[in-house]
């Protein structure tokens, strides 16, 4: 005998790519591997309540973005929630009200499909083991992991923290490109890395990263960037375990640079930095040679910038983004995050 009424939420952090997936084929397959930092404060928490269908009655979803119906997104999410029945046969037999919300604001530029993705992938997978009443083992999160997939790639590796590989590669045992795993080893201070984001536009993007994926299909530089996100990961991982700071800095500041780079080079070609972007990167070089302070940059598909440092700098970097920084910032916005765990359960 099924409950007639569950319910299940779920806290689920954001990631920032180090090694960036950019490409994808097939069934939001990556084209390459990719590796990112789970973040800790910029996370969805969702909840779904799930009532059981009178006979007669059919499946239906209603979707709540902070207290109120976002028929845009509550469209992806039914669709989504359409494939995701193949694996969670349950989505079928309940009326399903899901509520979300993020804890970075709406218009910070911040992508939410990564924490909003894996946030309903581990409700419903939840809803379904609560039925089944089976446990949280290693099949689960994989699981989670791979549904999450379907709904943003980027979203599987959410799943994990403080390090997870998305993307089949013989470096990482037990990587797959269905799914995301945590990555084993990884020094302190990348489990305690702060990533501070500069807000410098927080308007919609003119081209959304599911496009510029597909622009990848025929670039005259995919094959070279399939090869070098290969050959960055390589370098990359003796780096995470050993503490390279150096190395890992070089490496995430080549791979942001990268993808805009692609991004100028795709037909049609699109830039989304902005002028203060560039002011801030140049800012973070000159700031990091003469202070010797160990702060890098990445970037993901839009113009923030997120500033990487070891912990034990926070208060000095703080002082210079504050007093050199924060003019270039959308109305002197900043995020301050973290690595994080993962996923909670709320
Ligand atoms: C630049 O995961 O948002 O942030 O799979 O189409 O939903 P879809 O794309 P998405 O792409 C993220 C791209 C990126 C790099 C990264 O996170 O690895």
């Amino acid at each position: 005998m099924h409950d007639t009424q569950l319910t299940t939420a779920w806290r689920s952090p954001s990631n920032i790519a180090i090694i960036k997936y950019w490409g994808k084929h097939g069934d939001q397959l990556p084209d390459n591997p990719s590796l990112s930092i789970t973040l800790s404060k910029a996370h969805t928490e969702t909840r779904i309540t799930a009532r059981r269908l009178n006979a007669g009655e059919s499946a239906s979803i209603i979707f709540l973005f902070e207290g109120k119906e976002n028929p845009s997104f509550g469209k992806r999410v039914a669709i989504y929630l359409q494939r995701l029945s193949e694996f969670v046969p349950c989505i079928k037999e309940y009326h399903l009200t899901i509520e979300s919300e993020n804890s970075f604001p709406h218009s910070s530029g911040i992508a939410s499909s990564a924490s909003a993705m894996s946030a309903i992938a581990l409700c419903v997978a939840d809803l379904q083991s609560n039925i089944d009443r089976k446990t949280h083992d290693a099949a689960f999160w994989q699981q989670v992991s791979s549904m999450s997939r379907l709904g943003s790639g980027s979203a599987c590796r959410s799943v994990y923290g403080p390090v997870s590989v998305w993307g089949y590669t013989d470096m990482v045992p037990g990587s797959s490109d269905e799914y995301a795993i945590p990555m084993p080893h990884v020094h302190p201070v990348f489990q305690t890395l702060k990533d501070t984001i500069l807000i410098i536009n927080d308007t919609m993007k003119a081209v959304s990263s599911s496009v510029g994926h597909t622009l990848m299909d025929g670039h005259p530089f995919a094959k070279a960037r399939i090869a070098q996100a290969k050959q960055n990961l390589k370098i990359l991982l003796p780096a995470l375990h050993s503490g390279d700071l150096i190395t890992f800095g070089k490496i995430t500041e080549a791979e942001a640079m990268t993808l805009h780079a692609l991004m100028m080079t795709s037909d049609p070609a699109y830039l989304l930095l902005e002028p203060n972007s560039l002011h801030v990167l140049q800012r973070i070089k000159a700031f990091r040679e003469s202070t010797g302070v160990p702060v890098y940059f990445t970037l993901d598909a839009g113009p923030n910038v997120h500033l990487l440092y070891p912990q034990e700098y926070k208060d000095t970097v703080r002082e210079w983004i504050l007093g050199e920084l924060i003019i270039f910032c959308k109305d002197g916005r900043i995020i301050e995050d973290h690595a994080g765990v993962g996923p909670e359960r709320i």
